[in-house]
């Protein structure tokens, strides 16, 4: 069976909570179970973590070659500006899958940008915590 890393950035445990009007009521808990219920109907094993530490989002990065064979990451914020989140996806060479709840190309300047889209596969964004499950997918086919 396939073995996906979901990996969650800096203020995701906060959803349910911050700027609901964009990112829904849903917790990151919720999330989660929904994942737990897709990955168990399309045959998926995964760990899912979140993390406000850019140096552990690295180590979990790293900690994952040899074991996972996709990454799913919602960088949060440090989409924008982790060059180090960047270089470790690069390092690790396992194909990853960038996920956003927002639409990051409709609102501020600054989120239109994603130094982490680069070094991945494709970038899914928009659909809230539906794009976990698109992503969950995406990870199917890969
Ligand atoms: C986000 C979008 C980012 O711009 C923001 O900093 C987040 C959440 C999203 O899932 O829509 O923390 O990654």
């Amino acid at each position: 069976m396939k073995k996906v890393l979901i990996l969650n950035g800096p203020n995701l445990n906060m959803l349910g909570i911050r700027e609901k009007n964009v990112y829904g009521v849903e917790t990151l808990q919720d999330i989660a179970q929904k994942v737990s219920e897709e990955a168990n109907i399309i045959g998926i094993d995964f760990d899912f973590m979140q993390s406000n530490h850019e140096g552990e989002i690295i180590d979990k990065i790293h900690g994952a070659r040899g074991v996972y064979d996709v990454l799913i990451i919602n960088p949060g914020a440090y989409t924008h500006y982790s060059y180090a989140i960047r270089d470790a996806i690069k390092a690790v060479e396992i194909p990853a899958i960038e996920i956003h709840l927002s639409n990051i190309h409709s609102r501020e300047e600054f989120r239109s940008k994603s130094v982490i889209a680069p070094v991945c596969v494709g970038q899914i964004c928009g659909f809230g915590s539906k794009s976990y499950i698109l992503g969950l997918h995406a990870a199917k086919l890969l």
